[in-house]
């Protein structure tokens, strides 16, 4: 049984591995075929936070496998709500269904709930935790666009990074590729925690969006400034720290990209979708291979 629960489970071997996975799923959606590698077998989703790409990616990816779907999208209709522990729901819901998906509001959870669970456990989400599906996504549009294992690329990742599980995952997960280079371009008061910060490795912090950052970057990862993590003060203070218009973007060397786990609120422009570093709608489409891959890889599935 295989947990997807922190990006520190898996060396360069396993990440190339499943990014391959990912891709024969993608040629799997693209000849249009019934697919019945997970038939007989049941998802439960468990979203105890709101998910528009996870949940949704999840349940298409097992769909598309043919599978079936069980859910539980809104905290306030299950038994959570009455107070039952997260382990015994993964203890119930492993008795119904042959893997789990599930977003919690507390790093740790899904930890938790793999302790107990008789099925494999898919982090969709964990608190300010960590986010790894988002991560393989990542990595599988990076992968497109250039190679992994050879391009030394630069890195950055810019916004609210203190609490910001994608990005955690993100850099841990680049860690693998020791000849790409991290950047954390973020206000003082919101910027990466020093356990994934290693200037050794050759990590800068910015604390500004500077046009060092932007024409020397070959991928920018924006991300959200999430009023629901922050308190009120940082929230209102940091909000605007940073906004991509046409003009920054144009800074960027041509063939950069510009990506964002989403939702965005106010940080890119819409103008910005047309030019060609935008790749954050590719990338939020990529979660249906990347999540297929994962739900084949967590059951064993021989593809
Ligand atoms: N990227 C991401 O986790 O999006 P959702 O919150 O919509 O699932």
């Amino acid at each position: 049984m295989k947990h997807v629960i922190s990006a520190d489970q898996y060396s360069k071997k396993d990440i190339l591995e499943i990014l391959n996975l990912a891709k024969k799923m993608e040629t799997i959606l693209n000849n249009g075929k019934v697919c019945e590698l997970s038939k007989g077998k049941i998802l439960a989703t468990f979203f105890y936070e709101p998910s528009t790409r996870t949940r949704l990616s999840f349940e298409t990816a097992m769909l598309r496998l043919g599978g079936q779907v069980i859910s539980v999208s809104d905290v306030k209709n299950s038994s959570v709500k009455k107070g039952e522990t997260i382990e015994d729901t993964a203890k119930i819901a492993s008795g119904y269904a042959d893997i789990i998906a599930l977003r919690s509001p507390e790093a740790g959870y899904a930890q938790r709930a793999a302790d107990v669970s008789a099925v494999p456990i898919l982090n969709a989400g964990d608190g300010a935790g960590e986010h790894p599906s988002q991560s393989f996504l990542d990595l599988y549009t990076i992968a497109k666009h250039f190679d992994l294992e050879k391009d030394e690329l630069v890195v950055s990742m810019v916004g609210e990074l203190i609490c910001g599980r994608t990005v955690h995952s993100l850099s841990k997960m680049l860690r693998n590729f020791p000849q790409i280079k991290q950047n954390f371009v973020a206000p003082a008061e919101i910027q990466m925690p020093d356990k994934y910060f290693f200037a050794e490795k050759g990590d800068q912090k910015f604390y500004e969006l500077n046009d060092e950052v932007l024409t020397t970057s070959d991928i920018i990862y924006d991300t959200r400034i999430q009023k629901e993590r922050l308190s009120p003060e940082v929230y209102e203070k940091h909000k605007n720290a940073f906004h991509f218009d046409c003009e920054k973007v144009n800074k960027m060397k041509k063939n950069a990209l510009l990506m964002h786990p989403l939702p965005r609120v106010n940080e890119i422009s819409p103008e910005v979708d047309a030019l060609p570093q935008a790749k954050y709608f590719e990338q939020a489409k990529n979660g249906v291979p990347t999540r297929m891959a994962l739900i084949a890889y967590a059951l064993g599935l021989e593809v």
